[in-house]
């Protein structure tokens, strides 16, 4: 009898190898490779076929669609999505266990299924009645929302098939496999499968459909970074369960702009949108102290006020550790080595430790004012006036260099009670500056230092 064919597959990147590997020559991944089942040949003969199926078209002919978007009843959810959902797409809600997915999933299954039409919940994870008991306390009164507890894809696509639904929910991608192959669920080659059938039904029916997917210790989406490539949009959820608040990032969206930000709080009867993500932020924010500075970050398009903190003591060992959390630290690494030789911070035998507080993250480098400007408050303890808003990029040389979007962040700070902003002297604008803001252009970061402390 002939041996079915295995490959080996890479559960980081997807990538296949006739043999077993010990690390993996595309992603480098080590010991990442599993033995699998050879995906049969039908299963690729009719891929094309729902997107189109038909000779190609010139370009004038194809008539212009203009996508309705579907709200999903919460105004930060639509805002990531990039104004709602888009009719046919594939969105694939990322985040770590226990931080949401699941929640949020339901609470828009709810509300599309009293406006819009059936839904479809579909959960590998959860039986009917844990869905309901979850339902209950969110205090949801759903009139045509179906649940389906399955984990094979051939029958969650007959039953949609059978529903007809005008929204489609899988919670989560891990749990679903596909009767095709006989790798276990959760393995590269199933997601991928699974995925890849979902976007058929998602495309061929126009139906929107939302997945959600868990996501490893080391922040990628178990296994498939494949998945990534085969959904429109790819939302992730930040923060962790130690905060109440909850942010959901767009990092891939066909439909809308990139690093979109949704901000949820989690409360006793499920995920509130916080429309005024500043003042979450700055809540606790702790006046008149040392190592204090307020950093405005663009996120997306939206201002968002954070508070970045930082605090500087003396090594006692020889080693001066340096540890930053919500930001990069081989950027602070840069920032500190700017401040000692530009601007004749001595930081060489301290340790330094910085902070933006509340889990937010900033990637900006806008935010490296700020960040320099906490580090030297803590460092010559003196704190920073509570009134005053930081940003601008530095540059190696000690220069301050301009930030895009200056307005935005002022308007934001204005709102917030902010009287005072120091910000690159490039940028200010002063056709663009709210009545009742003082503005300090500072082109060094000596200068800025200056003006702060
Ligand atoms: P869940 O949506 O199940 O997470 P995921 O699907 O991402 O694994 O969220 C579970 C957490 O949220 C759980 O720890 C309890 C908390 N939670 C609340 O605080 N309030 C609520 O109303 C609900 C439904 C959950
Ligand atoms: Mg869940």
């Amino acid at each position: 009898m002939k041996q079915p064919k295995s490959i080996y597959a890479c559960q980081h990147c997807g990538a296949q190898a006739s043999k077993w590997l010990g690390r993996c020559p595309d992603c480098g991944a080590w010991n990442s490779y599993v033995e699998e089942r050879a995906t049969p040949a039908q299963a690729h003969g009719r891929a094309a076929a729902p997107l189109g199926g038909h000779a190609a078209r010139p370009y004038a002919d194809v008539e212009t669609v203009v996508a309705d978007r579907q709200t999903t009843g919460i105004s930060e959810f639509d805002r990531v999505l990039g104004g709602g959902l888009v009719p046919g797409s594939l969105v694939l809600l990322g985040g770590e266990p226990g931080i949401g997915k699941s929640t949020l999933l339901l609470q828009a299954a709810a509300y599309f299924a009293n406006t819009t039409g059936p839904v479809l919940y579909c959960s590998g994870e959860e039986s009917e009645h844990q869905i309901k008991l979850r339902g209950e306390r969110l205090g949801l009164q759903p009139a045509r929302l179906y649940l389906l507890a399955e984990t094979s894809v051939e029958r969650l696509v007959e039953e949609v098939e059978r529903l007809r639904p005008a929204l489609l929910i899988v919670d989560s991608i891990q749990t679903v496999f596909s009767l095709k192959l006989q790798s276990a669920p959760g393995s590269v080659s199933q997601v991928r499968q699974a995925a890849t059938d979902l976007l058929f039904t998602a495309k061929g029916r126009n139906l929107p459909t939302l997945i959600a997917g868990h996501v490893t210790k080391d922040g990628s989406l178990a296994g498939p970074k494949v998945l990534e490539h085969v959904v429109d949009t790819v939302l992730y959820f930040e923060g962790g369960p130690q905060h109440s608040h909850r942010v959901v990032r767009a990092v891939k969206n066909r439909f809308g702009a990139v690093s979109e930000l949704g901000v949820f709080e989690m409360t006793g009867t499920g995920l509130r949108p916080v429309p005024n993500a500043s003042a979450l932020f700055l809540a606790e924010r702790p006046k008149n102290v040392p190592g204090s500075a307020v950093l405005c970050t663009i996120e997306g398009s939206r201002p968002i006020l954070v508070e970045v903190q930082a605090l500087v003591g003396s090594s006692t060992f020889g080693n001066a550790r340096r540890t930053a959390s919500g930001l990069d630290p081989n950027r602070l690494s840069l920032l500190l080595a700017v401040m000692d030789k530009r601007a004749g911070l001595s930081l060489a035998s301290d340790e330094v430790f910085v902070n933006v507080a509340g889990g937010m993250t900033v990637d900006e480098p806008a935010a490296d004012l700020a960040i320099v400007a906490a580090v030297a408050s803590s460092l010559r303890n003196r704190p920073i006036a509570p009134d005053v808003v930081v940003f601008g990029e530095v540059g190696l040389a000690g220069e301050v260099r301009a930030t895009p979007q200056g307005a935005l962040r002022l308007r934001e700070a204005s709102q917030l009670g902010f009287r005072r902003c120091v910000m690159p002297a490039a940028s200010v604008a002063p056709g663009d500056v709210p009545s009742g803001l003082t503005i300090t252009g500072v082109s060094t970061v000596g200068e800025a230092l200056d003006a702060l402390l």
